[in-house]
Order: C-alpha cells, then sequence, then structure tokens
C-alpha cells in the first residue's frame, strides 16, 4: 500500500485556494489515488455544525479557539486519519495553521495555548505519530488586493467581514508559521493569474515526487 499523503491550503480569505483544491484532487485522481477533500472548520456532520456556529456568532477568543480545535479534533479522528491509514490522499481546505493566523493572529489570542492545544488535538494515539501534514500550501496575498476580490463575492461571513488591519495580522502570523516550519509550509504567490498560481503549485507538488505527468 503506498502511504498516505496529508496535503493542506491556507491563506486569508479570497486568496484563492478552492480552484486549486479541486485541480490538485483531479491530478491525483488521475494517478489513480483515492483523493479526500475536505475543509475547517467542518469536514464532519458535528463538526458542520460546530463551523456553522464559528461564522456566524461573536464570542470571546478562547472559546473560538477551542471550538476550531474541537471541530479539529472531530475531522482528524473521523475523516483524515482513518483516510490516511488506508493510504489515501488528503487535501483539507485549512487546519491548524489557520488557528495561528487567525486566532493568535487577527485576534492576537496566546500563541502558547494555541501550541498546547495543537499538541493534544493533533495526537493519534501512542502507536500513531501526530497528524502533521505532509505539505502545506500558503496562498499568499495583499489584504488589500483579497478584500477588493471579496467585495464582488456573496455576503461576508464573520470572518470575512474583519478590517484589513486584522488580515494584515492574519498575513504577519502565515509569514511567522512559515519562516518555523520551512520545508512543510511552501509559499504560493498568490498575486497572479490562476493559470501561473496553479503551475507554482504544479512545482511545489512535483519537487515533492508527487504528481509527475
Ligand atoms: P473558509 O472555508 O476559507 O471560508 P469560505 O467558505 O467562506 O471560503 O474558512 C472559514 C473561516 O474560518 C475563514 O474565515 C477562516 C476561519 N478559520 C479560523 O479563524 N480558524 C481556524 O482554525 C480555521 C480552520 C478557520
Amino acid at each position: 500500500m503506498q502511504p498516505g499523503i496529508f496535503i493542506t491550503m491556507e491563506g486569508i480569505d479570497g486568496a484563492g485556494k478552492s480552484t486549486h483544491i479541486e485541480r490538485l484532487a483531479t491530478l491525483f485522481r488521475t494517478q489513480g489515488r483515492t483523493v479526500v477533500v475536505s475543509r475547517e472548520p467542518g469536514g464532519t456532520p458535528l463538526a458542520e455544525k460546530i463551523r456553522s456556529v464559528l461564522l456566524a456568532e461573536r464570542m470571546d477568543s478562547l472559546s473560538e479557539a477551542l471550538l476550531m480545535f474541537a471541530s479539529r479534533r472531530e475531522h482528524i479522528v473521523d475523516v483524515i486519519a482513518p483516510a490516511l491509514r488506508r493510504g489515501e490522499v488528503v487535501i483539507s481546505d485549512r487546519y491548524t495553521d489557520s488557528s495561528f493566523a487567525y486566532q493568535g493572529g487577527g485576534r492576537q489570542f496566546d500563541t502558547s495555548k494555541l501550541d498546547t492545544l495543537e499538541a493534544w488535538v493533533q495526537d493519534a494515539g501512542a502507536d500513531v505519530q501526530a497528524v502533521v501534514p505532509d505539505l502545506t500550501l500558503w496562498f499568499d496575498l495583499p489584504a488589500e488586493v483579497a478584500a477588493a476580490r471579496l467585495s464582488t463575492a456573496r455576503a461576508p461571513d464573520k470572518f470575512e467581514s474583519e478590517s484589513v488591519a486584522f488580515f494584515g495580522r492574519v498575513i504577519a502570523a502565515y509569514a511567522r508559521r512559515q519562516q518555523q516550519n520551512p520545508s512543510r509550509i511552501a509559499r504560493i504567490d498568490a498575486h497572479q493569474s490562476v493559470e501561473d498560481v496553479w503551475q507554482q503549485v504544479l512545482r511545489t507538488i512535483q519537487q515533492r515526487g508527487w504528481g509527475a505527468p
């Protein structure tokens, strides 16, 4: 059996992850791999219920962080860990780096508490390694450009309604995460055409020895 591959996609709202998630899934499927495409917060029926609360209701920052990680725990236990054990490819639209970026950066919530939650929640059991992505693609786009893209989209949710300053802090936190994890997190310059962005994604995937034509 081939080993499972866990890829996560990150970036501020409006950075354009969605198109590339679909293309990446298609790429792995054409190579005969089983692909699970999922998202956070969400990815299981219970985690999707938590998502609808998180995206609509204002709340205390610790409550928000706890709910993000509770939804993540459900996602890991029910979806991510079982699929990886079966040797499948899991592509998640957001994962723990989002909590460091949005709660840690955007909300300026205590990062050491997030470190603790990360260690608890990503622990998949004594005999199994922690559920850490093999690769994270960080779609980096200036906050003003993302805001302009979003202004023409549907009604904004709780996070999308945040200020450009909030998203500036989210981006700075993503950059710090990338500096701390340079081999796991690849920065994709998202301020380019869809095709140019896709070429960067493809190159990054191929550098790992996956998805060669
Ligand atoms: P997303 O699915 O990208 O939103 P949409 O469906 O509108 O494109 O993400 C939902 C929001 O949740 C996004 O604004 C970021 C936020 N979020 C956090 O604040 N912390 C987290 O840990 C995660 C996973 C998401």
